[in-house]
């Protein structure tokens, strides 16, 4: 008898031409989701080259304020400020310092670009303790949670009398988003954003971030980040950020925590960020110098997966070339 051989199943047919694939493309990748961290050194004359990190630097004043006005006019999403200062002590006291490079840095910045471009700013010690540690140490070395979170309410006022849209939390203490909450509705600062880096995991990935920002550290952060294998306690300090009044929630880093990204995306109601460090940065860089990747196309399919897992926004010191090659 025979009836009709059933029908190769062809979903290529939906692959044969560009603008096919553009009609059914799932994944969109566009400049306002994209912030760029960038780096500012106290006392550099010239902008200083990092050698883990080839093509990024840190910025004298002047050079921040050229970078983020750059970063305004390709339509960036955000800018994300981490300050480098030249003296550092036991209580990071350049954090809370108007005068701080950090505080002076987000000034320059927010006179530059105004309301145009989202101005962010990491809100952690460990760029101002002497010990590198992301808060006040205890007479016994351990991280003091409590004390910390007071001169974190103490830097997030700083931050927003400086002119900062957003605070970005991303010392992992317990309580961190409550606190600064309430010391910037204390100071009159409600329209202040809060970005939690909510879950944000002991990585060897930040490797090159160590040299960014001349970090200090011995030892690791593993009392206060989370452990790699864990995937609840991500979902965990994310509903516990939101509610303590986080506005929007991180992951971190990105790559190896594409499955956390997706779980969280997938239970919370409002906007998630990833944070593409700088780890994530170097390989690609590293590959690429050797001839062993095509750089390009591996920038664009890095930001792209990280995107497919869920986050609406992307930190990612590719942020400026990547609107370039979106244009
Ligand atoms: C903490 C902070 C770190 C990074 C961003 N904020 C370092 C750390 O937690 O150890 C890392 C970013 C990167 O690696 O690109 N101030």
């Amino acid at each position: 008898m025979g009836g009709m051989d059933k029908p190769v199943i062809r979903p290529r047919r939906l692959r044969r031409t560009p603008a096919l694939r553009r009609l059914v493309n799932e994944t969109t990748l566009r400049p306002s989701q994209l912030v760029l961290p960038v780096f500012v050194r106290e006392g550099l004359t010239e902008p200083r080259p990092i050698s883990s990190m080839p093509g990024v630097v840190q910025h004298t004043r002047e050079s921040l304020k050229r970078s983020a006005a750059e970063a305004a006019e390709l339509g960036l999403g955000g800018i994300m400020l981490f300050g480098v200062p030249e003296v550092r002590d036991e209580r990071g006291s350049g954090a809370v310092d108007p005068e701080g490079i950090l505080n002076v840095g987000i000034a320059d910045v927010v006179a530059e670009v105004g309301d145009a471009l989202p101005v962010m700013t990491d809100l952690c010690l460990d760029e101002f303790t002497s010990h590198g540690h992301c808060g006040l140490l205890a007479a016994d070395g351990s991280v003091d949670n409590d004390a910390t979170l007071e001169v974190y309410a103490d830097m997030a006022v700083a931050q927003a009398a400086a002119g900062a849209a957003v605070v970005g939390p991303s010392g992992m203490m317990d309580g961190q988003v409550a606190v600064v909450r309430e010391a910037l509705d204390r100071a009159g600062h409600h329209d202040v954003v809060i970005l939690a880096y909510s879950a944000k995991y002991a990585s060897a990935f930040y490797g090159p971030f160590r040299e960014a920002v001349d970090s200090a550290l011995l030892g690791d952060r593993r009392t206060y980040q989370q452990d790699p294998g864990n995937a609840l306690v991500g979902v965990r300090e994310v509903l516990l950020d939101i509610e303590e009044g986080a506005d929007l929630v991180m992951v971190k880093p990105a790559l190896a925590y594409l499955d956390v990204i997706r779980r969280v995306r997938d239970v919370v109601d409002v906007p998630v960020a990833a944070y593409n460090i700088s780890g994530e940065y170097a390989m690609v860089e590293a590959a690429a110098a050797n001839g062993w990747l095509d750089r390009e196309p591996a920038i664009l399919e890095t930001l792209t997966s990280i995107r497919r897992a869920g986050a609406d926004v992307i930190l990612t010191y590719w942020a400026a070339e990547a609107a370039h090659l979106l244009d």
